[in-house]
């Protein structure tokens, strides 16, 4: 079974509310979006949003100009029959992000819990190439991953996990790190899992895009500008 295949069944077999990621209100998510300073028109695509609320609560706070993108359709179903009529002020983009052509740049990319699949460094830097592709110059990246301390494996997949250090070097130099947040996620079965929440600003500079992620030079985060527990 391909990932696309193995994803369509997660979502036909279960409701939103019966996987482990479902979240009520996706709380650290949107504290991070306000942080952010976007403009409510700059333009949020959700990658590997899957069946997520963001979008609803995105749009009850009058941002316009949003995007979900999931490599399942069923997902995506999913998302459009929960907001009926609003479903049509959203684009939906069937894909896999280490494979996605965007039509046009966001201001924010927000990704939970998605980049920590890509087992396999290629996927990685398809996926980064994607980012840069997709990003406008001086936006922001939200990316939420399981911390050291989470799970091996989330869907019954093997997941990467991730502390500061190990995520800017994914990411490379021109994405600075500005706010991590801790969050303790409790599955519908009352399972913890941990999550790092992490706020990038991208800045592209014109010598260094050309290089590969890998070919920065990694420098160590020294401290989280702030944390939460949930
Ligand atoms: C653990 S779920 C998280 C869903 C959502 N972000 C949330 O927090 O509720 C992972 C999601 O990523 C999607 N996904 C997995 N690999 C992907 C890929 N390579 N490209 C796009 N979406 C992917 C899955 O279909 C699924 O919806």
């Amino acid at each position: 079974m391909n990932r696309q295949q193995h994803w369509n069944k997660v979502y036909e077999t279960k409701g939103a509310q019966e996987v482990s990621w479902y979240q009520p209100r996706p709380e650290l998510s949107l504290a991070l979006i306000t942080a952010s300073g976007s403009g409510k028109d700059a333009g949020i695509i959700d990658v590997g949003g899957g069946a997520s609320t963001l979008v609803d609560y995105l749009l009850d706070a009058g941002f316009t100009r949003l995007a979900v993108l999931d490599l399942s359709g069923a997902a995506l179903t999913q998302g459009r029959a929960r907001l009926g009529a609003r479903a049509a002020a959203v684009e939906w983009f069937e894909a896999d992000v280490t494979a996605f052509v965007p039509p046009h740049r966001f201001g924010l990319w927000h990704d939970r819990a998605v980049f920590h699949f890509l087992t396999v460094a290629d996927d990685r830097r398809r996926y980064v190439a994607t980012l840069r592709q997709t990003l406008q110059p001086g936006g922001t990246v939200i990316m939420a991953t399981f911390a050291l301390d989470g799970p091996p494996k989330c869907s019954g997949l093997d997941v990467m996990r991730y502390d500061e250090q190990s995520i800017v070097g994914e990411l490379g130099a021109e994405f600075t790190l500005q706010e991590v947040l801790r969050e303790t996620h409790v599955t519908p079965w009352q399972l913890e899992q941990r999550f790092l929440y992490f706020r990038f600003q991208w800045q592209p500079v014109r010598e260094s895009r050309q290089a590969p992620a890998t070919a920065l030079e990694v420098k160590p985060f020294p401290s989280a500008v702030g944390a939460a527990s949930l």
